[in-house]
């Protein structure tokens, strides 16, 4: 038996003393006052041992973390027919890119990139009957954490600097890939990317992903194969231009945020989260990134 709780505590020094430490995403105007010394990591394992070091219980916001649970729902809700309208390839650029949108005739590359991450939450729109509540409610319930809620501040700034997400909207619905308004389905997109969580809570909500759909209530929420499919699309696309670094120095599925956020999983053994908010060049969390390679070559847990 490994002791995990020593492993964090290494990782957390090592943080500690790196003097680079990435820059803060300022395109959201909100989400440039956080602390760039915030530094949190917090570990489950599905026999239900949890392990954390530093910030680990602060909540910051999940931004494209939140695009997981969001397929996730839409699978849950249309199944199969989500991959009419948006492919499961690695885009190989950057998360709000559009050039390739428009040569491909509005299939985005993949649902963990903004634009199909947009036809997504225009699938949850049409699906559910109050998408706001119920996506947040279907979050609570994986998570099995009520407290759980949007930031209405943080997908307000996002709201009036999105010009990239109203352009990727609008190149969609100019190829008859959004059923929905594009103001309709932005306002949802903001604020399910303005959700707010801690590592700890984080790692609650990504538990049935590790667990073959099952979530903390053991509910099942996805099929075992749908859990196997959304973690292979983690793996390929969850860091975008760095998903090839992710899994050669992590090994993991994952997904990061630009809050700084990042959830990566070995099915069938544990979750781990980590959250600082300075991220590198492609907008992955710099120390985050460090802390899971750290955490897999110390702990020879990784698919590979
Ligand atoms: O749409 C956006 O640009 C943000 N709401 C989310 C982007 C994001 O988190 C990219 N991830 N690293």
């Amino acid at each position: 038996m490994q002791n995990f709780q020593a492993i964090l505590d290494e990782i957390y020094i090592d943080a500690k003393n790196t003097i680079e430490k990435g820059s803060i995403a300022s395109y959201i105007p909100e989400l440039a006052h956080v602390d760039k010394t915030n530094f949190g990591i917090h570990l489950r394992t599905l026999n239900g041992s949890e392990y954390g070091v530093g910030n680990f219980e602060t909540l910051f916001s999940i931004q494209s973390i939140s695009k997981v649970l969001a397929l996730s729902k839409a699978m849950s809700l249309i199944g199969e027919a989500v991959w009419k309208r948006v492919d499961v390839e690695p885009s190989g650029h950057p998360f709000n890119q559009l050039a390739l949108l428009e040569i491909e005739n509005g299939i985005p590359r993949n649902p963990l990139i903004n634009s199909g991450a947009i036809v997504i939450a225009d699938i949850l729109l049409s699906h559910l009957k109050n998408p706001k509540e119920d996506f947040l409610n279907y979050v609570r319930d994986l998570a099995g954490d009520d407290s759980i809620n949007y930031n209405k501040s943080v997908a307000n700034s996002e709201k009036v600097t999105g010009f990239k997400n109203y352009a990727a909207a609008n190149l969609l619905k100019s190829f008859n890939n959004l059923e929905n308004t594009v103001d309709d389905v932005l306002d949802f997109y903001f604020h399910q990317c303005s959700i707010e969580m801690s590592c700890s809570q984080l790692s609650k909500a990504f538990l049935f992903l590790a667990n073959k759909g099952g979530c903390m209530k053991n509910t099942a929420h996805l099929t075992e194969s749908q859990a196997k499919r959304i973690n292979a699309i983690m793996l390929t696309c969850g860091f975008y231009d760095e998903a090839g670094e992710f899994a050669f120095e992590v090994g993991l599925p994952g997904k990061s945020g630009v809050g700084g956020g990042i959830v990566a999983l070995l099915p069938d053994h544990y979750i781990i989260s980590t959250w600082s908010p300075g991220l590198n060049k492609k907008g992955n969390s710099l120390l985050g990134m460090q802390a899971l390679e750290q955490f897999t070559t110390k702990t020879k847990l990784s698919i590979f």
